[in-house]
């Protein structure tokens, strides 16, 4: 069981238990996380899939691939801990990983 927790840009918790190898896009539009617009349907082409990882995982989960950051450039309020969730995939080492919707996509 790997938890994954969305928080929504109100505030609004949401828990998943979500399988190993899935993506956090793939949950969060799976179970309709507000603020997930994921427009490529993750080909990492769209950049509407933007999450702020939380700080005690950015570490963690890492920073984004040369693609990836190619495509942060398209999206809002770009930060540190900016990833795009289709490209951050799930597994017992990421269990309880915390992810931020942000205000808006693109
Ligand atoms: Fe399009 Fe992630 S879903 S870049």
């Amino acid at each position: 069981m790997t938890i994954l927790t969305i928080v929504a840009f109100d505030g609004a918790t949401i828990d998943l238990d979500v399988a190993d190898g899935s993506t956090v896009m793939e949950n969060a539009v799976r179970n309709s996380v507000p603020g997930i617009d994921a427009e490529c349907g993750g080909a990492c082409a769209c950049a509407t899939c933007h999450v702020y990882v939380d700080d005690e995982w950015a570490e963690r989960v890492g920073p984004p691939e040369a693609m990836e950051e190619d495509m942060l450039d398209f999206a809002f309020d770009v930060r540190p801990t900016s990833r795009l969730s289709c490209q951050i995939k799930m597994s017992a080492e990421l269990d309880g990983l915390i992810v931020h919707v942000p205000e808006r996509q693109g």
